[in-house]
């Protein structure tokens, strides 16, 4: 189904469901996303006032606070949401999503588990991956 045929009415009847998915499932892919892209505008003008490891730490688990359970929240809706619209999570743009979701969920956990004791540049490496890879979550959406 394409993205737009997708996106329903929710006055139509039986869609109300459907359409608070769609709304807690794009809410929070740009909690995760977005979130992204913020954190690294904000660390790196933290590391230039010269912040301290504890305080990049603090920020970075502020972050994790909001960012892993909307991911939660976008894999449950995500999955609730493909059952209701019979999306077919198994043609070419679903199995690229769904990789895209486990790597972008196990790249995050590894830079997670790693950041206190890697190097600035396995960090930087680790930290784009995740934002790229993140990113070809919504361009798979997009193709979904
Ligand atoms: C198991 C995980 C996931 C599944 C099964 C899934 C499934 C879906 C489905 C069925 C849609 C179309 C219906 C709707 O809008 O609700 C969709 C849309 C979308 N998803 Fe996911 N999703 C998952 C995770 C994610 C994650 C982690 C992100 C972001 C990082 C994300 C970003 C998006 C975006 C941006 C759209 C809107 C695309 C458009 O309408 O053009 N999804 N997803």
């Amino acid at each position: 189904m394409s993205p737009v045929h997708s996106h329903i009415k929710a006055s139509e009847p039986g869609n109300a469901l459907t359409a608070a998915l769609q709304f807690l499932h794009l809410t929070a892919a740009a909690v995760w996303v977005g979130g992204l892209v913020v954190l690294g505008s904000i660390a790196a003008g933290l590391r230039r006032a010269g912040a301290t490891p504890d305080v990049m730490r603090a920020m970075a688990r502020s972050y994790g606070r909001v960012a892993w359970p909307a991911m939660v929240v976008a894999v449950i809706t995500g999955l609730w949401s493909a059952d209701r619209l019979s999306t077919d999570l198994a043609s070419g743009a679903g199995l690229a999503k769904l990789s895209l979701v486990a790597a972008a969920t196990a790249l995050a956990g590894l830079h997670q588990a790693t950041a206190r004791r890697s190097s600035p540049a396995v960090r930087g490496a680790l930290q784009a991956g995740i934002l790229a890879v993140s990113l070809g979550i919504v361009a798979a959406a997009v193709a979904l």
